[in-house]
């Protein structure tokens, strides 16, 4: 039933070279590649890695009853074309004396805690958390006067890149903060993102293999869900909405999904075989659950072909609520509606301490 409504949507192949090339396990680093530099049509380069990134602790604070410390730090990047760039990442760290598995949250707000960051209740379970807020990195919005955007989108007519690809750099610096802390275990390291900001982390940890676990919530369109025969919000509607999210020629692709040379479950393709999540919520149909599911499911070639279990599953998207935590591809389609709830914090918590 799975591979009929796959084959219905036809695929490009993501075990084919673009010039016809079978694609195996020895030329998989080769195929990543090739599979990079097409997914950049839609989201345009990351921008440079800065010369160096220097930590300033802003201030240290104890926090939930003393299980942990509220730490404000400022990563201040030295820029390849010089002149510094500065944000703020706020940590819950647990007070312990071992390694702790982290998360690193791309966010909407700067608060801690916050409506999609239940900080205490990651701190009980074990985890470190480390949050930024998107706007100190970008606006949302045309405006490219920013020191980021001004240097690195481009002209509003001609996006080299967009804002997504700026906050995906952004949390890429926030792992390379992380990895200083002697209480980061580096082979727990988790990224999620929800919704405009899961099609972040999506690209982000896709691209820098540092993330151990990549977590991609009700990221819909242009994120975890296919784009061809989506349905809810489709190539045309994002980007008559939020062209600056990308790329400009990818707008070129809007009612021609089945022209792209790629599709979304190639950007699924660049987590393996690590660990990957994809959660939908039952009632986001503008996102599409069955889009998100069936990308998933297409990107397990590539698990299967570098020897790994992807997406655990022969059946259609699992009854509500239900955990597919079998293979190395979690997935779960919560009940309600968009949102970032605690039932799919306790899920992604779980899928990354009971292992796969
Ligand atoms: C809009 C947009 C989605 C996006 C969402 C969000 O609904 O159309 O693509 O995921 O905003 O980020 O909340």
């Amino acid at each position: 039933m799975i591979d009929e409504l796959l084959r219905q949507r036809h695929l490009p192949d993501l075990l084919r070279f673009i010039d016809g090339e079978k694609v195996t396990r020895e030329n998989w680093d080769k195929r990543r590649e090739e599979i990079i530099r097409l997914l950049s049509q839609e989201y345009g380069d990351l921008p440079p890695a800065p010369v160096s990134v220097n930590f300033l602790q802003k201030s240290e604070e104890s926090f939930c009853a003393g299980k942990a410390n509220l730490v404000e730090t400022i990563l201040i990047c030295n820029l390849k074309e010089g002149g510094e760039f500065s944000f703020p990442v706020k940590s819950v760290i647990p007070v312990k004396d071992e390694k702790q598995p982290s998360f690193i949250l791309i966010n909407f707000h700067d608060d801690v805690p916050d409506r999609y960051l239940p900080s205490e209740e990651l701190c009980d379970l074990g985890f470190a958390v480390h949050s930024f807020c998107y706007k100190d990195i970008t606006s949302d919005d045309e405006n490219y006067n920013g020191k980021l955007a001004s240097f690195y989108c481009g002209k509003k007519e001609n996006l080299e890149r967009g804002k997504i690809a700026l906050w995906a750099w952004a949390a890429i610096r926030v792992l390379d903060f992380v990895l200083t802390l002697p209480e980061t275990d580096p082979e727990e390291i988790a990224l999620i993102g929800h919704s405009r900001l899961g099609k972040t982390a999506l690209l982000a940890g896709g691209l820098d293999t540092r993330f151990t676990t990549v977590i991609s919530n009700n990221s819909g369109c242009s994120g975890a869900a296919l784009s061809r025969d989506k349905e809810g919000e489709t190539i045309k509607k994002i980007f008559n909405r939020f062209p600056y999210w990308f790329k400009s020629g990818y707008g070129e692709y809007a009612d021609k999904e089945h022209e792209l040379p790629f599709d979304q479950h190639f950007l699924l393709a660049l987590c393996a075989p690590r660990k990957l999540y994809i959660a939908s919520a039952a009632l986001d149909s503008w996102a599409d659950p069955l889009s998100e599911f069936l990308s998933a499911s297409a990107a397990t070639a590539v698990y299967e072909l570098l020897g790994e279990k992807g997406l655990d599953s022969d059946n259609l998207p699992p009854e509500e609520n239900v955990l597919l935590h079998e293979g190395k591809i979690g997935y779960h389609k919560r009940s309600g509606t968009h949102y970032l709830s605690r039932f799919d914090w306790n899920a992604f918590a779980r899928f990354i301490k009971t292992g796969c």
